[in-house]
């Protein structure tokens, strides 16, 4: 009998390969979508507005037009002629692509003109002349809900309000039987402020209409190309088998690239008028100030707790802040994503949830920014409330979240909002976190250490969050059911192409995807290529975007590769002229079970589905698979940090970092600490120093890089990882999402870790960004330091 194949040499599962598209990435020889010109290719620039909220009483472009060069100039009454002024939302609400009536956020879409290169574009925008006249503009949730506030949405009818919708979930009866039998009630406001994904990459579109086919291609920056050629069909009204989009290489998503912005549609249309290619390329303020952000939710937290530490109950109040348009990219039916996804890890018997969204003068918000709908409010409310329950109960902040914690057998665990969690090992996480940071000696240094007038904090957060959405019961986008796919074609050497209805954009699919291939049927990874993001050649797939690409993609490769084992044993029958029930399988080769030594292996079969097919079978050697996941996986995540906090400047600096993720069996580990890391400096950023807001007049504060923070290697703190590995017992190899669990569930540790420092003091919340002054207010004023600056909710 030969040596089965050593899978870790082949590149299988657990092998930490190095990623492929970095071959070319580091080459500068990626493609993205600035990179490609077609022919007679025009360029198009957006004129946004300056203003957050006012009616438009004209618009003059003569002087636009008069500009050599300018092909086209595009008005929101212009494409009101041809009832395209307004386009549908993801999340069934209305958006306008180029402003007719009123502007409604600083940034908005005013009109656009196509020229010759993107210069004169830019130069005819500067010539528009638009005559805006001020309205009373609303920033946050508490002046959109007052009596007197103006109707942001006078456009809709019934509209009489800024409410986008109220929603609400769990059992409100029982949680308020339960709130009456608590001994503490423990409760907490916050805000989550909003967050910009900002990619490194802005978004950008190449419209390519050509009328002889009428074939329209599209080049666009989209983590959902299937979704979105869905969306051009509906919009441009062009039929579906007409229509390739192509997603290049991508400079990171991060959620930013799943909505349909005005600038696509523009472009779309542009290029059908003018019948050339139409580029057009945002820049950074344009990205920072109107596409995709995500968070900008108040929470009024309370829990119901029994002396002994067990959680009764928990309410929450939560108003979200949607922008001018309610744009949310979430295919979930339930109105605010998955917030009800918090305490999902804890045994809590009853929760409540009520969520309003409202309207403000901000541009459309609630991309789920490396989360999953989110998710991230979830957890970090979650969090940031365990903190203060422990802490009024007195109790030890690790010893409450582990009497809490759902236990091993008790999987699947039903969560008191409905959830179903499919498999973890809480408590081992945890443990292994603390460990890992000596928590019972950090917790004698702090002591010591303030005896010297030294401030020093410890903060955990444990969570779960829901990935991979479908199931296609609960998830669809504009009624397409979410699901994903994927086609393998193995060749006549046994070399493979695999195609999927996912999107990577950084994530490392290319290395990762033909891992799972070298897995289940021994052809080394080397040998498989992997291909997404164009719809002509990709199965249908619903995108990458809240970490389901592995969970519902990876499983369609895994279920696809496992159809070509199928046929690959037929053939191997057929070669070794036994019957299929006498074969046997190892990795890569079919051999005899009564004779081991005769055997095929996986690329002798490939050769014959070729060469020497058996009557009656067809030839070729290709599958493709088409996934629903029957539950979403939940991969759970214990991080620990350690502060240290000035008492004379309020500034804080980062001891240490420990993460444990379980995210089920691990492809690549590498990549899979890769994303953990880069969580965790998200996590950080969005704790120490990031913030994009608005002031009174709704003018963005933060649409630049000089004013919102990225962290740098500087800045960035060390992180040690380690892992507990618990399988998802649905998932065909037992792999969880993992890309955004750092980020979710990071903010909190470090925010913890600051008020566990400041405890002194009575202090029980400091909203995100915890800048040095805001610390330092807290420490000397002793009082909660509330809202995003600098607008507050009061
Ligand atoms: O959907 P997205 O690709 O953003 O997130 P993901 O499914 O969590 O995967 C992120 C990257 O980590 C991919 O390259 C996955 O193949 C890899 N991964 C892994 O190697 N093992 C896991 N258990 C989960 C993800």
């Amino acid at each position: 009998m030969t040596q089965a194949l050593d899978e870790l040499k082949i590149g299988g599962l657990g092998a930490s390969r190095k990623r492929v598209e970095d071959n070319r990435f580091i080459r500068g020889k990626g493609t993205y979508i600035d990179d490609i010109v077609l022919p007679g290719m025009l360029h198009m620039e957006i004129l946004r507005s300056p203003v957050a909220h006012a009616r438009i009483r004209s618009i003059d472009t003569s002087k636009a037009w008069e500009i050599p060069g300018v092909r086209l100039v595009l008005t929101g009454e212009m494409l009101a002629s041809r009832n395209l002024a307004w386009m549908p939302t993801l999340s069934y609400d209305t958006q306008a692509v180029l402003a007719t009536d009123k502007v409604r956020f600083q940034g908005q879409e005013v009109a656009a003109v196509i020229a010759d290169d993107p210069y004169i574009a830019k130069d005819a925008c500067e010539a528009i002349v638009v005559d805006y006249e001020p309205l009373p503009v609303i920033v946050n949730p508490t002046q959109a809900l007052a009596e007197d506030a103006p109707v942001i949405r006078d456009d809709k009818e019934n509209q009489h309000d800024n409410v986008v919708f109220e929603w609400q979930v769990g059992d409100k009866e029982a949680t308020d039987r339960a709130f009456e039998q608590a001994d503490v009630i423990s409760t907490l406001d916050l805000h989550y402020p909003r967050s910009h994904p900002s990619p490194i990459e802005c978004c950008g579109s190449i419209a390519d209409f050509n009328r002889a086919t009428q074939k329209l291609t599209v080049y666009l920056t989209t983590q959902a190309p299937h979704i979105i050629r869905a969306a051009v069909a509906l919009v441009a009204e062009l039929p579906e088998h007409m229509i390739r989009i192509i997603a290049p290489d991508i400079g990171g998503g991060f959620g930013n690239k799943v909505p349909v912005y005005p600038g696509y549609v523009v472009s779309i249309l542009a290029s059908i008028l003018l019948e050339r290619p139409v580029k057009w390329i945002e820049d950074k303020t344009g990205n920072l100030i109107s596409t995709g952000f995500g968070r900008d939710i108040y929470l009024h937290g309370e829990m119901a707790l029994r002396k002994d530490g067990k959680i009764l109950a928990v309410r929450m109040h939560t108003t979200s802040d949607h922008g001018a348009f309610y744009s949310d990219a979430q295919p979930s039916k339930f109105r605010i994503g998955l917030l009800h996804s918090a305490f999902s890890c804890y045994d809590i018997p009853v929760a409540y949830l009520h969520n309003r969204g409202v309207y403000t003068n901000k541009a459309p918000g609630g991309v789920a920014y490396r989360c999953s709908f989110r998710v991230t409010e979830a957890m970090y409310f979650q969090e940031r409330m365990m903190h203060a329950a422990a802490n009024d109960l007195g109790m030890d902040q690790a010893e409450f979240r582990r009497i809490n914690l759902v236990r091993d057998d008790d999987f699947p665990h039903r969560t008191a909002f409905g959830f179903l969690t499919d498999s973890g090992q809480y408590v081992k996480c945890l443990d292994k976190a603390l460990e890992a940071i000596g928590y019972e000696d950090f917790l004698k240094q702090k002591e010591e250490a303030k005896k010297q007038g030294r401030l020093l904090g410890i903060g955990i957060s444990t969570m779960t969050e829901p990935l991979g959405a479908g199931n296609s019961r609960e998830f669809d986008i504009l009624g397409i059911k979410m699901f994903d796919s994927a086609e393998l074609r193995v060749h006549i050497t046994g070399r493979a192409l695999l195609r999927t209805g996912a999107k990577t954009q950084g994530q490392g699919h290319e290395t990762t995807w033909a891992q799972i291939v070298a897995h289940e049927l021994g052809i080394p990874a080397e040998d498989v290529v992997v291909e997404e993001g164009d719809t002509d050649t990709a199965p249908f797939g619903m995108g990458t975007y809240a970490s389901r690409s592995t969970p519902v993609a990876g499983a369609a490769v895994a279920m696809a590769a496992r159809k070509v084992r199928a046929k690959a044993r037929k053939l191997a029958a057929h070669l070794l002229e036994v019957s299929e029930e006498d074969l046997e399988w190892e990795l890569g080769r079919f051999y005899v079970r009564s004779a081991p030594e005769r055997g095929v292996s996986i690329q002798e079969a490939a050769a014959a589905a070729y060469s020497n097919m058996p009557d009656g079978l067809e030839p070729g050697l290709e599958a493709v698979a088409y996934y629903d996941p029957p539950n979403m996986t939940w991969p759970f995540a214990a991080y620990v940090v350690t502060v240290e906090v000035d008492p004379k400047t309020g500034v804080w600096d980062v001891l240490r970092v420990v993460a444990v993720d379980d995210c089920g069996v691990r492809i690549n580990p590498m990549i899979v600490e890769g994303q953990i890391m880069g969580g965790l400096t998200e996590a950080f950023a969005k704790a120490s120093m990031q913030y994009i807001t608005f002031d009174a007049e709704g003018n963005c504060i933060g649409s630049n890089y000089m004013d919102y923070l990225l962290p740098t290697a500087w800045e960035t703190p060390g992180f040690e990882l380690h892992e507990v590995v618990t399988p998802s017992p649905h998932h065909p190899f037992g792999a969880k999402g993992v890309g955004e669990c750092a980020t979710v569930g990071g903010p909190a540790a470090f925010v913890n870790a600051v008020l566990d420092a400041i405890k002194d003091t009575g202090v029980r919340n400091i909203d995100m960004p915890l800048l040095p002054h805001r610390v330092y207010e807290a420490l000397t004023e002793r009082h909660d330091v509330s809202g995003a600056p600098p607008v507050r909710m009061d």
